[in-house]
């Protein structure tokens, strides 16, 4: 996350390091971006070279560093440079372009800078819910990623429940609330959705992974609301998606398609 001096990305170095320390996540330097951790090993990032740092913290910690990358922050999330959208009457900027935003951000280094179309259409098909349908007041995001459906939801008067796995990601999602003043309007949770379900909610966001919305729809307690947002998926893999829910009572109410991927906008029927 960008604190102190820093006011935006330029440059990222990252330090992949084995096995994982939970006193990763605190770091207290001034160059700190964030602690990425994933299946025992993790990733440091910072805005500069640390070599000295890392070194000592891996004496402290007791863990082997595998990899250093030096990626300049425009090629990050694949190119998806974050930049001011608008979604319906709303309008959402990276914190660093100056302007009269009705929402800032800070994109970090996890998934939800806004440019990706899977993210975009969820913007869209809420806005169309929120328009067209049912204005809903929970609202679950699953995978929260940097907040960005959260800070949505929150916008529009909503008290979301913001999940994710990586707990960077709960972290950027909890400064993003801040930078907002929309933090009571959030409750944030780190773990695995699949043991963290039943939670209540009108509207339900997932833009996630083929296999976890497989594992999902499977399981009862994930169909407990009204509406479910999703996304994540492809057109090819559309059809086993669709298969798995077709004895359930569901509408499709909106499928919106971009660059191959799609989203659903889903009616539970009672
Ligand atoms: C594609 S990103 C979506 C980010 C943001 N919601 C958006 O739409 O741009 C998916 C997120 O789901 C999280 N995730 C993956 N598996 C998960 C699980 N089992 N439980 C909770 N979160 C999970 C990932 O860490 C990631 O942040």
């Amino acid at each position: 996350m960008l604190k102190g001096k820093h006011k935006n990305y330029q440059n990222l170095y990252t330090y992949m390091v084995k096995p994982s320390h939970p006193q990763l996540h605190q770091l207290e330097d001034e160059d700190f971006i964030g602690f990425w951790e994933e299946d025992g090993m993790g990733i440091l990032f910072f805005h500069c070279q640390k070599e000295q740092l890392i070194d000592n913290l891996s004496k402290k910690y007791e863990f082997k560093i595998y990899d250093k990358q030096v990626i300049p922050y425009r090629e990050w999330n694949e190119n998806r440079f974050p930049k001011p959208i608008k979604v319906g009457k709303l309008t959402i900027a990276p914190v660093w372009v100056e302007g009269n935003w009705d929402l800032v951000f800070d994109p970090s280094v996890v998934f939800g800078e806004g440019q990706h179309p899977t993210t975009a259409m969820m913007l869209e098909l809420g806005w169309e819910l929120y328009t067209k349908f049912e204005k809903p007041e929970k609202v679950l995001d699953i995978g929260c990623g940097s907040g960005i459906l959260t800070l949505f939801w929150a916008k529009l008067g909503a008290n979301v429940t913001a999940i994710d796995l990586n707990p960077l990601c709960v972290k950027v999602t909890q400064h993003n609330l801040e930078l907002n003043g929309l933090r009571n309007q959030a409750e944030l949770k780190q773990g695995d959705i699949l043991n963290l379900l039943p939670i209540e909610a009108d509207l339900v966001l997932g833009n996630l992974y083929r296999l976890l919305l497989l594992k999902l729809f499977e399981n009862e307690h994930f169909w407990k609301a009204k509406y479910y947002l999703l996304s994540g998926f492809s057109l090819d893999m559309e059809k086993e998606l669709l298969e798995k829910i077709s004895t359930l009572p569901l509408k499709i109410l909106i499928r919106r398609t971009s660059q191959n991927w799609v989203c659903w906008l889903v009616k539970k029927l009672s």
